[in-house]
């Protein structure tokens, strides 16, 4: 029986996690893609909903001019073309050179500076850089060894008063936890986003309640009153 995409992606994690790496496998995977010989499981062809939908919720707030953006692990792109689209100065990275290269070649006017980046090697520059920070299933492809890491790392990158989405698949009922990718996230994984002055503001799940979207602010944010921003309940 030939393998589907998402078990080859599993397989290609567990050989990369055996040779002590938690993220060489993508490189692998988008290479083979690229070559034909694989599909990429998480590529939609469009934004996630739940990123379009709180875009529409938080109308105001999500036109973006002068106001920057990341979105870390950005793969295929479509969230980061779409924050582009609506004015954000956006920033995309990837930790495999090859899903850069790629996602250059099918946005080639893009607006978006796709980089070749490292969650866990972070440019200094960026702490603190950005307005809206959009992680899309980036976390829950990585095995729990290194989650407080990359959590740490995503949280890092919130400006002042800024605003963290993160965004992922709900964890089912009796969940084996070492199995994966992905390695969803626990109610408590997600909460520990809410450190250093950023606070969980909103926790929301799709229709099907397969996914959820978390949203977290700088709570700086609650004492700038000058700024305040008007927001719909989602
Ligand atoms: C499950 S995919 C999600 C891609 C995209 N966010 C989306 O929703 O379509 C995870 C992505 O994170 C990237 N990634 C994994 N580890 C990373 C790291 N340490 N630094 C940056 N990107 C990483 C992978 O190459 C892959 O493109």
């Amino acid at each position: 029986m030939s393998e589907t995409s998402d078990s080859r992606a599993q397989r290609l994690a567990a050989e990369s996690l055996a040779a002590g790496s938690p993220t060489a496998w993508f490189e692998t995977l988008y290479d083979a893609a690229g070559r034909g010989a694989a599909e990429i499981p998480w590529d939609r062809g469009a934004p996630h909903p739940l990123l379009a939908e709180w875009l529409v919720q938080h109308a105001g707030e999500a036109a973006g001019a002068d106001r920057t953006a990341v979105v870390p692990g950005t793969g295929p792109g479509h969230d980061a073309e779409l924050l582009a689209a609506l004015h954000f100065r956006t920033t995309a990275f990837d930790v495999s050179p090859t899903a850069i290269e790629r996602v250059r070649a099918a946005h080639p006017d893009s607006a978006v500076d796709y980089r070749v980046a490292d969650l866990f090697a972070l440019p200094p520059q960026w702490r603190g850089a950005f307005d809206l920070v959009v992680e899309v299933m980036t976390v829950q492809s990585m095995p729990r060894t290194v989650r407080a890491a990359a959590t740490a790392a995503i949280r890092s990158l919130v400006a002042p008063r800024g605003v963290l989405l993160v965004i992922g698949g709900v964890l089912p009922a009796d969940p084996d936890p070492d199995y994966g990718p992905p390695w969803r996230l626990t109610h408590a994984e997600i909460e520990a986003f809410a450190a250093d002055d950023l606070a969980l503001e909103a926790l929301d799940h799709g229709p099907d309640g397969l996914r959820y979207r978390a949203e977290f602010r700088r709570s700086r944010l609650l004492a700038d009153t000058t700024s305040a921003i008007e927001r719909t309940p989602c």
